[in-house]
């Protein structure tokens, strides 16, 4: 490809290290469809007549039906993808396969093929992602009466409902698939035409080549063009992200399919067994959630670390970009389905759940009570720490602590405080816009369920 300078071959570990074309084959489809884009490109420059673009054109077909079947042959040659599309045209449509390359660089060509890998995945993402979301939905929908102890630091904290707590997932998922199309938006930009890092010298059609690979807009600057990496690294953070979600959503599940909590059981087809012990049924699904959360985190630091300190414009370190885009898509191709299913199949306790309720978690509503009696917040707050204190020392319940024990605490305590003892009034009470009031959490699913039409 280059050989004409040199005077020796490479030697065969440092063409190892140099080669990308084990991990860029998957590149393949975008390389060849922005190859015929530029092959038209070369076309309407008159730099190749209409019978060597039909034979370029029909070349490329031909390699791309190889790849897809299966049937394509590296040679030791194919330092990259672009290399083998190039040496196989060759082969096949002969002296004319030299021609397709006139002012491009494998600088634009490859910043090119990546730009559109990012903006394919980022639209085939959408569907599972929605799927997961739908998941969540239902699940919550068939469980819109089951209370549960809502945690913050994982202490209970206040009683809400069951939807509530898994439609928070919802709309994480929400934001992930908004910062995934924002990502698209500043990836299509196209590149070819930058040439190496100066530019194309030939007069090729850079609007033309846009419109032929449907990206927004062209590159300002062909220097920037070749060099940054940055629409990967935002792929690769919107990834982390998502993944973070997933994990967090793993280790709560974790946590309620244990014995201690017991809220929720894993279907067996999401479950696995130990090799010791016949009565283990363990959450490995949720585990690699959390597990493979670590691999996306890593994916995203490999990038940074790599572009840190690079010099302008192209240098050799950017073939680093590709495995970690390539792992990262893998892991929430991989993951996402299963977690769908996982969520779609899981058992909910309820009964558990109701269980784990205790009076203690009203202790906030019964300070509004106090509010509601003219209490200022802070004093209410103090006075229903004094019950609670006082409870604990008589080895009741704060619902059981007898009137007269109240009113000596505060004289606005009367007979109707049992009222406040009520889980469901408790919710009923917070139906506010996004509060865990029934009614709130049946608009928020309604809500939900329009985001994803
Ligand atoms: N395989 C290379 C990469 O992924 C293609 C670009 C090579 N460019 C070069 N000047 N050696 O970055």
């Amino acid at each position: 490809m280059w050989g004409g300078r040199f005077s020796k071959p490479m030697d065969d570990r440092f063409a190892y290290l140099n080669a990308s074309f084990r991990f860029d084959w998957r590149l393949y489809a975008v390389d060849i469809r922005a190859s015929r884009a530029y092959a038209r490109a070369l076309a309407r420059a008159n730099l190749i007549s209409t019978t060597e673009l039909d034979a370029l054109l029909d070349g490329l077909t031909r390699v791309e039906q190889e790849f897809a079947s299966g049937a394509f042959v590296a040679q030791p040659s194919d330092e990259d993808i672009h290399t083998a599309v190039e040496r196989r045209l060759g082969e096949l449509v002969g002296a004319v396969a030299g021609k397709l390359h006139t002012g491009r660089s494998r600088n634009d060509q490859v910043a090119t093929d990546t730009r559109l890998f990012v903006l394919e995945t980022i639209s085939h993402l959408q569907s599972p992602i929605s799927n997961l979301q739908r998941a969540l939905i239902e699940k919550s929908e068939q469980h819109l009466d089951v209370l549960m102890p809502g945690y913050t630091h994982l202490q209970r904290a206040q009683p809400i409902l069951f939807a509530h707590w898994l439609m928070a997932y919802f709309w994480m998922l929400a934001r992930d698939r908004e910062r995934l199309a924002d990502c698209a938006r500043r990836a299509s930009v196209l590149p070819l035409g930058a040439g190496a890092l100066a530019g194309n010298a030939l007069g090729i059609d850079r609007e033309f080549l846009a419109r032929e690979l449907g990206f927004a807009r062209v590159s300002e600057n062909s220097v920037d063009a070749v060099s940054d990496r940055d629409f990967i690294a935002e792929f690769l953070f919107d990834a982390a992200l998502l993944g973070v979600h997933l994990s967090r959503l793993g280790e709560d599940i974790v946590l309620y399919s244990s014995a201690e909590f017991g809220f929720v059981t894993l279907d067996d087809a999401y479950a696995t067994g130990s090799s010791l012990m016949p009565q283990k049924k363990n959450p490995d699904a949720m585990e690699l959630a959390r597990g493979k959360t670590g691999r996306l985190l890593g994916d995203l630091t490999t990038l940074l670390t790599v572009l840190k300190g690079l010099p302008l414009s192209y240098n050799k370190d950017l073939q680093e970009d590709k495995e970690p885009l390539f792992d990262a898509v893998d892991t929430l191709d991989a993951l996402l389905p299963v977690m769908a299913g996982a969520i779609r199949t899981m058992r909910v306790h309820a009964d558990k759940m109701r269980a784990a309720l205790d009076a203690a978690m009203l202790a906030t509503d019964l300070a509004d009570y106090l509010v509601r009696r003219g209490v200022p917040f802070r004093e209410a707050h103090r006075l229903v720490g004094e019950a609670v204190k006082r409870a604990e020392a008589c080895g009741v319940m704060l619902a059981d602590l007898p009137l007269d024990e109240y009113q000596r605490i505060a004289p606005q305590f009367a007979a109707d405080i049992k009222d406040v003892f009520d889980f469901a009034r408790a919710l009923a009470s917070r139906e506010i816009i996004g509060g865990t009031g029934p009614n709130a959490v049946r608009a928020q699913i309604a809500q939900a369920k329009q985001m994803l039409e």
